[in-house]
């Protein structure tokens, strides 16, 4: 069984290395725009270049280094029936959840005031945080965002999601469907964006949205640049009708130096690390979902190509 490795990590030979210890009876393959064709039978990829598909016609499925698919549904040459498997937690969940409870407490416990007030020798304690005031709900709510809807909810914040089928999840309010939305913002003050990225989502943070959240309302985006309408923020932030922003990704990333989001006073933002894909976790959940097909198994975390995630 020959695999490719296609990733713009410069060393990608931190994963061979473990890969051909999970899965020594293996051929792996570093691919480059210079390496002839290798009639590969998957292919472990990141935002892969077209070329792979016109010399590799013989893949079997792509395993993808990340939950998001949204860049590899995007490239015009990817094969139509080629079945993609994407990560399905594999230790990006924690992450996830930590990185926003982190940046939830910063809000609702006055950090930012503490240290301000550290600076000037100021002993003071600031209102406690009424969790009823900040209701938070989530965007989407798939593996990576159920550890941290969970955390939050067993923290006591009033926790709801809003998703495209229901979910059940206990003391989690659950609303799905278009006509389900109006109500999930209004009562919603802490929104939390991880939807996929597809041609539906696309722009949907925009000001229609924020207009039905409550006034003082926090956005935090965690899924794509791509789902922002960033003037629209930029004019809700001025407004009030948000009073901050929490932003780990970009539509143009890095983002550009003179970019407006850097030096807003209301803006947070975080280099697209809130759930870093972890090299051992995901080399043990694809090395053994290659052993399962091999025995002939069926797998999960296969990417619905009509919905587009
Ligand atoms: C990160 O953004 C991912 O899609 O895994």
């Amino acid at each position: 069984m020959k695999i490719l490795f296609v990733s713009p990590d410069p060393k990608p030979q931190r994963w061979i290395t473990l890969l051909q210890a999970a899965l020594p009876d293996a051929q792996w393959i570093v691919w480059h725009a210079d390496l002839p064709p290798q009639q590969a039978d998957y292919a472990l990829v990141w935002q892969p270049p077209a070329e792979l598909f016109e010399r590799e016609p013989g893949l079997k499925a792509l395993f993808n280094l990340g939950a998001g698919v949204d860049a590899l549904l995007r490239l015009p040459a990817l094969p139509r029936t080629l079945p993609i498997y994407r990560l399905e937690d594999a230790g990006m969940s924690a992450q996830m959840a930590e990185y926003l409870l982190h940046q939830i407490a910063e809000i609702t416990r006055s950090m930012p005031v503490y240290r301000q007030q550290q600076q000037q020798q100021i002993w003071k304690m600031q209102p406690p945080c009424r969790r009823h005031e900040w209701p938070i709900g989530f965007l989407g709510l798939g593996h990576i965002s159920q550890k941290a809807a969970r955390l939050l909810q067993l923290l006591e914040y009033p926790v709801s999601c809003w998703s495209r089928s229901p979910k059940q999840l206990d003391g989690i309010h659950s609303y799905s469907d278009d006509n389900e939305l109006p109500a999930f913002l209004k009562n919603t003050r802490i929104l939390i964006n991880t939807l996929p990225l597809t041609p539906e989502t696309a722009g949907c943070l925009n000001q229609s949205l924020f207009t039905q959240l409550p006034p003082n309302s926090v956005l935090i985006n965690v899924g794509r640049g791509q789902h922002l309408q960033e003037q629209d923020l930029l004019s809700a932030l001025d407004s009030g009708t948000l009073q901050q922003a929490v932003l780990d990704v970009f539509a143009t990333e890095p983002l550009p130096a003179e970019h407006p989001f850097w030096k807003h006073p209301k803006i947070t933002l975080t280099p697209h690390m809130s759930a870093p894909t972890l090299r051992e976790e995901t080399v043990r959940q694809i090395t053994d979902k290659l052993k399962a097909l091999a025995q002939g198994l069926t797998i999960t975390g296969e990417v619905d190509r009509q919905r587009g995630y």
